[in-house]
């Protein structure tokens, strides 16, 4: 087990990355990435998902060109797509495909490692630069890559009385 305290730091510290070095991650690394999405839990445990490893320069750059507030993409060594399968889950693709987001992304981070929700793309041109069909729901590029520069500052997040309500 995660020292309780020392997780809530870890949480609490991440950011998302937007500037990455030119430098390649290793596989190894990658691969826990992606072991990270692995064991993800999902609805049912149907695991509507497919990931897409992409370490194509071209590719990279193609998509960045498609993302409305992502361009720095093409600067990541290695990029991710998290694709929902919607008829394996029609109710919850979107949420367990989000949560294996959130599973990689801190996985990345405890290997300092940084990357960012790429949330605003051109989806029709980016899932046919992928291969991807109607079954097929792409919910994120995640851009993995060192981080270059200096760690941002944290965004301050609404307090606690504002979002809890006790009964
Ligand atoms: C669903 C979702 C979509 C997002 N889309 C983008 C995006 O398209 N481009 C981008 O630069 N950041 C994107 N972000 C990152 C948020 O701007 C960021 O998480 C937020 O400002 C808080 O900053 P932090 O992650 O450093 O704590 C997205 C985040 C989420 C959760």
């Amino acid at each position: 087990m995660i020292d309780p305290a020392e997780f809530l730091k870890f949480l609490k510290e991440r950011r998302s990355i937007r500037s990455f070095q030119d430098k390649s991650i290793p596989d190894k690394e990658i691969e826990m990435i992606l072991e990270a999405g692995r064991w993800t839990p999902s609805a049912s445990h149907l695991q509507p998902w497919e990931f897409i490893v992409i370490k194509n320069k071209e590719i990279l750059k193609k998509i960045s060109k498609n993302a409305y507030y992502g361009e720095f993409i093409k600067e990541a060594p290695v990029a991710i797509a998290i694709v929902g399968k919607i008829r394996t889950s029609p109710k919850w693709y979107i949420i367990d495909t989000s949560l294996v987001s959130m599973n990689m992304t801190l996985m990345a981070w405890s290997l300092g490692i940084g990357t960012c929700w790429i949330g605003a793309l051109n989806r029709g041109k980016v899932k046919t630069l992928l291969g991807l069909g109607g079954n097929d729901y792409l919910l994120t590029i995640l851009p993995f890559g060192y981080i270059k520069g200096a760690i941002p500052e944290p965004k301050p997040r609404k307090s606690l009385n504002k979002i809890i309500r006790k009964m």
